[in-house]
């Protein structure tokens, strides 16, 4: 018997599950090491740029999808176009979260890692990222423990589980990120890093960072890959689809900017070097922490905690939409019960997250077209299937479905007055120019 379907309760629960779904080790672990590799502010606007020229009507052709079939990817391309090749795309949705989902809870099982570390205050004993990733036993117990506890929450379904969660630590997570800024930037010699967030210099921007901003863009927005359309599947009918999307994507940015404010002055006032990469919050941060703790031991162990606390609660309400996402799908196309259907999912994840934990170490000889299965998985995802799946989600609402059926769901089939110019705006971005430019750097990417 399939599940009765559940929904959001109201507007404020529904961005809190979106934004909980896009904050997450994109935002926090992601942006700052890129905004730091790609010459800080002049990142940050091409980032901007790109959240509102791409991303926004991305994000607005899965709602509309989402939330005017209330189904999850596949039976909602089934439903909008039956028996077409659009079915690939509502597949595609359903395997790029679970890919994702399998290297990603290897970092959430490092967060894990660290916030024991942090808890026991052993700031001086955090070994370097290398080091702790390249062990075959230690991350792959902190991957299994990060899958199973987001496990728990889907089990609890849409209302007992994800909504209860992520309004409670949706917005913790602003507490947090906020407590420790308010920190950093209070850090003697932090106002360089402050400069560094806020001043451009556009002499760094190469093309190759401004693909980065866009492809970190859809990341964080957690776009292109089927999630959000099922988030919005969830949304009530009479919620204002434009007011969710644009919420949750403020939010989501805001967050990134924190993050950045959390983290950048820190690293300036300790002397260290911004472009760190992948590393920066793992081993930049940790042995920032443990020098200041020379200094002020308990205060800086309690924003230690509190920042991988920080890392762990993002990465978790992120995962939990992606698992959610796989779920959905057996639940309402195959007939599975909710348990069951989680089994299945946490069983594939956990088989792909074992192979890309180890390929820190002991399967590090292993390459796909020169990468190691993690970095596989990962250009993977935000390099091809995110662009894609965004590019063909938008094709799909400006081109398949007609101009009258999307605005039907902007203003709940007439219910609601909707401005005929911000449509007009919306729905041209949505036709022309997300599909052309991210076609176009699909085509630049093949060049390069
Ligand atoms: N948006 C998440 C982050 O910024 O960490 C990542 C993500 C979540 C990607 C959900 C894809 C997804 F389906």
């Amino acid at each position: 018997m399939m599940e009765n379907r559940e929904n959001f309760k109201n507007r404020f629960t529904a961005v809190m599950a979106m934004a909980g779904s896009a904050i997450g080790l994109g935002n926090i672990w992601r942006f700052p090491y890129m905004v730091g590799q790609n010459g800080g502010a002049a990142f940050i606007v091409v980032y901007l740029l790109s959240a509102v020229f791409l991303s926004l009507p991305i994000f607005l052709s899965e709602a509309i999808i989402g939330r005017s079939t209330q189904k999850s990817t596949f039976g909602a391309m089934e439903q909008l176009a039956p028996s077409s090749a659009w079915k690939w795309l509502g597949l595609l949705t359903v395997a790029s979260p679970l890919i994702i989902l399998s290297y990603y809870s290897v970092v959430g099982g490092w967060s894990i890692e660290y916030l024991l570390k942090s808890l026991f205050f052993r700031l001086d004993a955090y070994p370097s990222l290398s080091e702790l990733s390249s062990s075959s036993v230690t991350p792959l117990f902190f991957h299994t423990a990060f899958l199973l506890t987001c496990a728990l929450v889907v089990k609890g379904g849409v209302s007992k589980g994800i909504e209860k969660f992520s309004k409670i630590t949706t917005p913790l997570l602003f507490v947090l990120i906020l407590v420790v800024a308010a920190y950093s930037v209070t850090l003697p010699g932090a106002s360089e890093g402050v400069r560094y967030l806020l001043k451009p210099d556009f002499s760094k921007l190469t093309p190759e960072a401004i693909m980065s901003a866009m492809g970190q863009s859809f990341f964080s927005l957690s776009l292109g890959v089927g999630t959000m359309l099922t988030y919005a599947s969830y949304v009530s009918k009479e919620e204002n689809l434009l007011r969710t999307s644009l919420g949750t994507s403020i939010f989501d940015l805001v967050f990134a900017i924190l993050a950045g404010f959390a983290i950048m002055p820190a690293v300036f006032a300790a002397g260290m070097e911004p472009g760190a990469g992948p590393g920066l919050i793992f081993d930049t941060l940790p042995f920032i922490f443990g020098k200041m703790g020379e200094s002020i031991p308990r205060l800086t162990e309690l924003i230690a905690m509190l920042f991988f606390l920080t890392v762990l609660v993002s990465a978790l309400t992120s995962a939990i939409s992606m698992m959610e996402t796989g779920v959905a799908y057996l639940i309402e196309e195959k007939g599975f019960n909710r348990d069951k259907a989680m089994v299945v999912i946490f069983a594939g994840c956990w088989t792909l997250g074992l192979l890309c934990s180890l390929s820190f170490g002991s399967l590090s000889g292993v390459k796909l077209m020169g990468m190691t299965i993690f970095g596989f998985c990962d250009s993977l995802a935000s390099n091809i299937l995110m662009p894609l799946g965004g590019m063909l989600f938008t094709i799909f609402v400006g081109w398949k479905m007609s101009r009258s059926q999307v605005y039907e769901e902007f203003t709940n089939s007439g219910t609601r007055s909707f401005n005929k110019a911000v449509f007009k705006i919306v729905y041209f971005l949505i036709r022309y120019v997300a599909p052309a430019v991210i076609l176009l750097i699909f085509i630049s990417n093949l060049v390069y």
